[in-house]
């Protein structure tokens, strides 16, 4: 259809609002209540506007155009409604620019200063509102609010919690939590960008820096898999705050709790800013060079009996040389796997894990089966699609995990399975809630992360694949780190090389532990008491192995004992590189930051070892390489099948299941206190309703030979029945395993 927007032709859509198309065609109309993915109030009336014919201006962002419509966005009637708008939104507002994070950047401010006056007719005293502590993640000042209840929409229609609310009428009008309760939505710093002027505040970044001294660099998620895109604030060489960078492939709008405050673990006090080597016992300030001559004097001198361990956090370029080096040198055991035990199903794994078909595409899928993922707390912007695709098509959702969680959207069928039963019932689909997926429909397999931590990691993705075979069903696989699939695609496990090509000299294919008795160690950006389910026993093997090569970015208790030499490794901020995520795309970062002190991204750092061992490595030929290698990568589904499974599961044994905590998941994430003190982070074990348990009963595990006592809250459950839950955030040592656990309780 054809509408008059100030006098001028244009072409329009049938149901587009006026905002839409003058959003569109950047024809600037105000609003303050209006945001494109939140849904249409039309209370704040900023967007009024003239239509022609009609007695009142209208506002623009809940009119549907018509044909032949003339709409003036300026004029006399279209400013003096704006102008009277703006004067009663002014009424009660403090207007303490000076001090508010706001300013520079404020809808409010820009849209008074466009469309407002400069005198009030009102001379009362303004109210004040009472602000409440509603977590540590976002800080209120209340007396600021507009009442344009974005907040409110955007807890209620994408972050699915009724967390903040308009209580009170009119002048009493005010915003807040339920009995001032603390926000507990894995997006609710959204709130922060969404709302139009400093009522809710970044508490990471209030009074730390003005909007116009701040420099935008992009970047991607360092936290997981799905790689959300981010703009970092830096000022002075540190980044004051993180926001979305729209992308209507992955994040949309929004950014998880964990991409916008994991910047704050960047300026721990436990980083290692220079190269460090042990001498008489103790760390001293070594040089880097002659750090490289070491690494390379000992990985000729002890190759092949070197184990080498690497984070799936770390950019493909650094996967690429890492291996690279070893191999060359003849070193075989590289693997990323630090937090699993059972690796039968490695020769039929797809050659990165990643989604069958594009995060896009859920809302199109009539079931989904969850396995083993809780998506609101471990991929928070997953479940915004996952909502979309109940409210739009209706999606029939079925939750089967090893624990009871809640999700932020409605689940039709939340079967509490232990590890076994959850492979059983997969095996079973014809007798039970499965029986109604039907091979004609569109249905999606989501399996966890914390799948991988169990002891029939294996038996389980076999049993899905059946299952998802019988069914037509698509399978999709979430990586445990932000470059899970880089991992897998560059080579970091024992039995491929880049690219998938299987290796012939792996001497691992049965093996059964991920890091084998070896004279030498090398750890990159791992840290053993906390990203090894198995810490007793790689610190074990740590203290026999005759030395230590440590890549790390933060000093712990294990590496300061147990480190020979320690690269000081920039972090992910401070690098550049590229991931790989869940849909297939490489995304590259740059540096956001210059590393600090002396330390150097892991790239230099390993190049420059190259060099020492007369390789010939450089930064442009790595990058071809890798290109070449992703090109050559034929994507088939991601349905792992393994013959000859023999379960070893003994009946009425206590199980123990770790309970995946993806804001600890990585270094810099378990040093950002704000986000170790949400509700996320309580501790506990939780041991099945059957057992009794007093004052005066005795838990203990026994790992390896090892006692151990755990500090942590413990609960009950009712099911699974066999299995003891153990949840240890923050800064606990992992402490246990995921490999058998004999559980005594008496
Ligand atoms: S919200 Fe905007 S107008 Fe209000 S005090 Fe802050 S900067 Fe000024
Ligand atoms: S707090 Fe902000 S987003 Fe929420 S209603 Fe008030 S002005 Fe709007
Ligand atoms: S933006 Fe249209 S009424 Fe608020």
């Amino acid at each position: 259809m054809e509408i008059y927007i100030n006098n001028n032709k244009y072409e329009a859509f049938d149901n587009e609002t006026i905002i839409q198309v003058t959003d569109r065609l950047n024809i600037h109309i105000p609003r303050f209540c209006y945001h494109k993915r939140l849904s249409i109030v039309a209370s704040c009336r900023m967007c009024l506007v003239e239509i022609e014919g009609a007695k009142f201006p209208q506002p623009a962002c809940s009119t549907i155009v018509r044909d032949g419509m003339k709409i003036n966005t300026t004029g006399k009637a279209t400013e003096d409604a704006q102008k009277s708008t703006m004067e009663f939104l002014l009424i009660n507002h403090p207007l303490d620019c000076p001090v508010c994070d706001q300013a520079g950047e404020c809808e409010l401010q820009d849209v008074s200063l466009d469309h407002g006056s400069y005198k009030s007719n009102y001379n009362e005293m303004k109210r004040t509102v009472i602000d409440n502590d509603i977590g540590s993640l976002v800080t209120t000042e209340m007396t600021r609010c507009i009442h344009c209840s974005r907040c409110v929409r955007f807890g209620e229609e994408v972050a699915g919690i009724k967390e903040l609310g308009m209580t009170g009428r009119g002048e009493d009008t005010k915003i807040e939590t339920f009995i001032n309760q603390s926000l507990t939505s894995e997006l609710s710093g959204n709130v922060i960008d969404l709302c139009p002027v400093g009522a809710l505040n970044n508490n990471l970044y209030k009074y730390s820096a003005r909007t116009w001294d701040l420099e935008q660099k992009n970047s991607i998620s360092p936290n997981d898999c799905l790689g959300s895109n981010i703009y970092y604030h830096t000022y002075r060489n540190s980044i004051k705050r993180a926001i979305p960078k729209e992308n209507e492939q992955i994040n949309l709008s929004w950014l998880s709790d964990r991409d916008r405050f994991c910047h704050e673990g960047v300026e721990s006090s436990e980083r290692i800013f220079v190269p460090l080597i042990k001498s008489n016992d103790k760390l001293i300030e070594s040089e880097l060079e002659s750090l490289y001559s070491i690494a390379s004097e000992k990985i000729k001198q002890f190759s092949p009996n070197i184990t080498a361990v690497m984070s799936a956090q770390s950019s493909c370029e650094e996967m690429y040389i890492f291996q690279k080096i070893l191999r060359e040198n003849g070193i075989t055991n590289i693997d990323h796997r630090t937090k699993e035990c059972d690796f039968r199903y490695q020769a039929n794994y797809p050659i990165f894990p990643s989604f069958d078909i594009k995060i896009n595409d859920i809302a199109a899928m009539d079931n989904i089966i969850l396995v083993n993922v809780n998506i609101s707390k471990e991929f928070p912007i997953l479940s915004i699609y996952l909502r979309d695709a109940i409210k739009n098509n209706s999606t029939k959702i079925i939750s089967l995990a090893t624990y009871e969680y809640s999700e932020n959207f409605h689940t039709d069928i939340h079967e509490v399975l232990s590890p076994v039963e959850l492979e059983r019932y997969l095996n079973s689909s014809s007798n039970n809630q499965l029986a109604s997926i039907k091979s004609n429909q569109k249905n999606l397999i989501i399996v966890g992360p914390s799948s991988s931590y169990l002891q029939n990691y294996s038996e389980i993705l076999n049993s899905v694949s059946e299952f998802a075979q019988l069914s037509d069903s698509k399978l999709a696989l979430l990586g445990d780190l932000s470059n899970s699939s880089g991992a897998w695609a560059m080579g970091i496990v024992p039995h491929r090389l880049p690219g998938g090509i299987d290796y012939d000299k792996c001497i691992n294919a049965n093996y059964e532990s991920s890091f084998p008795s070896n004279d030498i160690f090398i750890v990159y950006n791992l840290e053993p008491e906390y990203d090894f389910s198995n810490d007793i026993e790689i610190l074990d093997k740590l203290k026999k192995s005759k030395f230590n090569i440590f890549f790390s970015s933060y000093i712990t208790d294990a590496i300061e004992k147990y480190a020979d030499i320690i690269f000081p490794l920039a972090v992910q901020q401070e690098s550049m590189g590229t991931y790989i995520n869940t849909n297939k795309q490489l995304q590259k970062f740059k540096a956001v930051l210059s590393p600090k002190g002396h330390a150097k991204p892991g790239v230099d750092l390993l190049l420059s070892i190259s060099k020492e061992l007369k390789m010939d490595i450089s930064n442009e030929k790595i990058s071809q390489e890798i290109s070449d290698i992703l090109s050559s990568i034929s994507s088939n589904d991601n349905y792992i099948f393994t013959d000859n499974l023999k379960n070893n599961y003994e009946k009425e044994m206590l199980e123990k299941y770790i309970i995946r905590s993806p804001n600890t998941n990585n270094p810099t994430l378990r040093r950002c206190e704000s986000l170790l003190n949400t509700h996320d982070n309580d501790n506990f074990m939780s041991l099945p309703l059957n057992i009794n348990i007093t004052e005066n009963t005795k838990i203990t595990f026994t790992e390896h030979s090892n006692k151990i006592k755990i500090n942590a809250k413990i609960k009950t459950h009712t099911k699974p029945e066999n299995t003891v839950l153990v949840k240890l955030s923050g800064r606990y040592k992992q402490t246990l395993g995921s490999c058998s656990t004999v559980i005594n309780i008496e």
